[in-house]
Parts: C-alpha cells; sequence; structure tokens
C-alpha cells in the first residue's frame, strides 16, 4: 500500500522539497505527498507544491481559535487519506485535538540539537549562547513546543565566522538529508517508542 504523507508549511518550503525529492528518488519507498497545506496566503512552498502537480490547499489561521483551525486541517488531511503529517516549517503549536487525531505519526524538523533553543530563530539563540556545536533534530510531534520523541539528529559545527545565516544554511542541508531518513524510518513502522526514547530497527 502507497502510503500518504501530508505536508503543512507556513513559508520557504525547502523542507517540503527535500521530502518531494525523497519521494520522487526512491529514498521514501512506496509513499506519495497527497497534499500540501499552508495557514498562510503567499506561503513560497504552495506554488512549489503546485508546480510539482501536488494539490496545495491555503487553509488560512488568521482569527481562528486554535482548535477550529486544526479541526478544518484535520478534515482536509482526512478526506484525503493522510497517513503521516509531516510538519516542514509550520509556524503554529497543534492542539491536543490535532495531536490525538494523528497521535506518532506527525513529525516535525526543528534547526537545533534539542530540548536546546527550542521556539524560534533557534540557530541565532545557538549563536549568541556560545555553543560550539549546533544541528537538527526530527521527532515526533505532542503538544508542547519542539517535544516530543526523537528519532533522528544530525550535528553541525559552529564556525567562528557564522552568522545565523550561514549557520542556518549548514543546518539546512542537514536537515533535508535527516527529515527524508526518519519519514522512511517511521513509514516503514522500523521503531519503538520506549517512554522518551525511540529504537530505529534495522532494515530488512
Ligand atoms: C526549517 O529551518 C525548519 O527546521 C524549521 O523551519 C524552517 C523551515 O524551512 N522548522 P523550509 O520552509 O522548510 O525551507
Amino acid at each position: 500500500m502507497v502510503k500518504r504523507i501530508g505536508i503543512l508549511l507556513s513559508g520557504r518550503g525547502s523542507n517540503f522539497e527535500a521530502l518531494a525529492d525523497a519521494v520522487a528518488d526512491g529514498r521514501i519507498p512506496n509513499a506519495e505527498i497527497a497534499v500540501v497545506i499552508s495557514n498562510r496566503e503567499g506561503a513560497p512552498g504552495i506554488e512549489k507544491a503546485r508546480a510539482r502537480g501536488i494539490e496545495a490547499l491555503v487553509i488560512p489561521s488568521k482569527g481562528k481559535e486554535r482548535e477550529t483551525y486544526d479541526r478544518e486541517v484535520v478534515a482536509a488531511l482526512r478526506e484525503r487519506g493522510v497517513d503521516l503529517v509531516c510538519l516542514a516549517g509550520f509556524m503554529r503549536l497543534l492542539s491536543p485535538y490535532f495531536v490525538n487525531e494523528y497521535r506518532t505519526r506527525i513529525l516535525n524538523i526543528h534547526p537545533s540539537l534539542l530540548p536546546a533553543f527550542p521556539g524560534l530563530e533557534a540557530q541565532r539563540q545557538a549563536l549568541e549562547y556560545g555553543v560550539k556545536y549546533s544541528g537538527c533534530t526530527v521527532h515526533f510531534v505532542d503538544e508542547h513546543l519542539d517535544a516530543g520523541p526523537i528519532i533522528r539528529q544530525a550535528v553541525v559545527e559552529v564556525r567562528d565566522d557564522d552568522t545565523p545565516e550561514t549557520l542556518a544554511a549548514r543546518i539546512l542541508r542537514e536537515e533535508h538529508r535527516i527529515y527524508a531518513e526518519a519519514v522512511r524510518i517511521v513509514l516503514e513502522g522500523r521503531y519503538r517508542i520506549e517512554g522518551r526514547r525511540v529504537f530505529i530497527t534495522q532494515e530488512g
């Protein structure tokens, strides 16, 4: 059975594109991206999806209660038979309703080594704190911000001459790689969760 992925984004959409490339070239086998949903009108990720022939919807979040909004999004995902939800720069916290509807079937990518530097501008936070290594994290989503059991992380060295932009660019390359790996693992069911720990079982 081909697994159906739903992507939620608010902006640029490079992680969506990385997942779409991985689906297209077989690094995420037996899967398709069923829909891309943005809460923001004019998110570049929406145009990128349409250019690839993938259905893309804007469901505006402005002025809506969190759960009211999430019910609309979950209904759209359900209508399309989505099995796995990937947050890809989706700038909203999910309600308990959403998390319960898709528990352990929602992933997020964050540009730091969680639990360090959750929230906005993680790369700037890392530089300002003075860490020597940062990176990125793919994790299951729960009702808390940038929390939930960790599936994959990648480490990126901080250079003396880094700016938030140069560090973000090097982290982004790793995001694209580990997000595709994590999606494959989850779709293939090659993991088990014990408490906060996610154990990956080997292929084949
Ligand atoms: C990425 O840095 C991701 O880790 C964070 O938001 C950014 C989204 O970038 N959650 P893009 O829209 O995928 O290019």
